[in-house]
């Protein structure tokens, strides 16, 4: 393995595109090690919130380091692009309805960048994308700039590099430093220029491939969670269908040596496990049949949860039901692809006769598809609990895993993370 060191005076301003969950924690990271970055957003809000040196979302720890970076003038954002010797592109990669990714942001973020790109530029997409997609944007990149090349030994050349991120949110502050780095160019300096500017701030292990095994890796290491998530769902539904407690059935089973069950839920949710799978799905639908089948049983658990929900309430004058979490894990306040939120959502629309008090200590407020249910309220653990026929626990916050469970006393308990047991 080559050590991390290198002459970070390489890189003189460093561009990230893109300051979300990702992109700003990096642009920070390099910052603080006294290269000057300049964050770009579409979002002035978000531009606006990070110059006065607040983060614009949850993320224990990372406040100090940003408002640190900050404040000395090491990093600042704003909207217009600039001219920079790297550019890291941490845009998003949504999927469409036929899931296949959408590169929209990519293609923007590139229109942007390519009018400032000079020779010698290293542009990273850090972006989750399916096989192929640094290579096409690379291809956008030349046909915005002519006058530049992909060819190394060119005098006009730039450097063009995948390097997926696999930070858990919530653990960002140690996992920015610490994991190891999947880094993949189009050509070898390009490799070699993206393995630079990760060493500035990576102390972990930089593996160096191509841009394509790149990108697949991180579409794996995800559909390897999905597909072992969607194993423990699956047991969930048969323990639930022979009258086992499926908790104990897979901490019996996890005492073989080489045995390792994950836990059920009542989904699969957030920007990487939900999606990632499905590129390689539509990259190669005909092979991919059992990451496909993961995704389903995994989106159908939510179906499952609500039907347990009403099966409870059957017969029941004016049911209330305590949804405890609606982010997509614990401790977070990220609600994206959340299957909690969705079956709160399914339980709302559906079934205005339900009166349901949500907890979700994470968030100011309920985004704006639970807030206009006129059925649904935002409310404290205790409160909604109170009121309660069925409380159905959907994350596992801290908050909830520390509660006194007296307070469930004579309520009908639906535990999707097994966390009362
Ligand atoms: N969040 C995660 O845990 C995680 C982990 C690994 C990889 N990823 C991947 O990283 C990428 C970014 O994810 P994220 O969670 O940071 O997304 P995010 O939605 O939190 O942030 C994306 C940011 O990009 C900005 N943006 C959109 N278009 C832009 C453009 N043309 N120019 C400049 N800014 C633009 C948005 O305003 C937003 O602030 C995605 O591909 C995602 O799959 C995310």
């Amino acid at each position: 393995m080559v050590p991390n060191t290198t002459d970070s005076r390489a890189f003189g301003k460093v561009s990230v595109v893109g300051l979300g969950y990702i992109g700003l924690p990096t642009a920070a990271f390099i910052a603080s090690k006294g290269i000057p970055v300049v964050g770009i957003d579409v979002n002035q809000d978000a531009v606006d919130s990070i110059n006065a040196g607040t983060v614009p979302f949850f993320e224990p720890g990372f406040g100090e380091l940003l408002a640190r970076v900050v404040e000395d003038g090491t990093l600042s954002a704003q909207t217009e692009q600039i001219d920079a010797d790297a550019y890291i592109v941490c845009v998003p990669t949504p999927f469409r309805e036929d899931h296949s990714v959408d590169i929209k942001y990519i293609r923007a973020a590139s229109e942007a960048l390519a009018p400032y790109l000079k020779p010698g530029a290293l542009v990273v997409l850090e972006s989750t994308s399916p096989p192929g997609t640094t290579e096409d944007m690379a291809k956008h990149l030349i046909e915005l700039r002519p006058d530049l090349s992909l060819n190394d030994e060119d005098e006009n050349a730039i450097f063009v590099a995948h390097c997926p991120e696999r930070v858990l949110p919530g653990k960002i502050m140690e996992e920015m430093e610490n994991n190891d780095r999947v880094i993949g160019g189009l050509t070898p300096k390009g490799t070699q220029l993206a393995r630079d500017l990760y060493a500035t701030f990576c102390t972990a292990d930089l593996l160096l491939t191509n841009a394509t095994t790149a990108e697949m890796a991180k579409l794996t290491e995800n559909s390897f969670r999905d597909v072992n998530i969607a194993f423990a769902n699956e047991l969930s539904l048969i323990c639930d269908r022979l009258g086992i407690d499926v908790w104990e059935l897979i901490e019996l089973a996890n005492h073989h040596p080489r045995v390792n069950i994950l836990q059920p839920g009542p989904g699969v949710g957030g920007h990487c496990i939900a999606v990632d799978p499905w590129f390689i799905v539509s990259a190669a639908p005909e092979e991919a049949k059992l990451i496909h089948t993961a995704r389903n049983v995994n989106n159908g658990k939510p179906q499952w949860v609500i039907d347990q929900v009403l099966k409870a309430l059957e017969g029941k004058e004016n049911p209330v039901v305590a949804a405890l979490g609606i982010a997509f894990k614990n401790d977070i306040d990220d609600l994206r692809e959340s299957p909690s939120l969705e079956i709160v959502k399914r339980l709302g629309v559906d079934n205005p006769q339900l009166d349901i008090r949500v907890v979700e200590p994470n968030v100011e407020a309920l985004p704006p598809v639970l807030s206009n249910l006129s059925n649904l309220t935002k409310q404290d653990t205790e409160e909604a609990i109170a009121a309660a026929d069925v409380v159905l626990l959907l994350v596992n916050h801290r908050q909830f895993v520390g509660l006194d469970q007296s307070l469930l006393d004579g309520k009908t308990v639906i535990d999707t993370k097994g966390i009362w047991r």
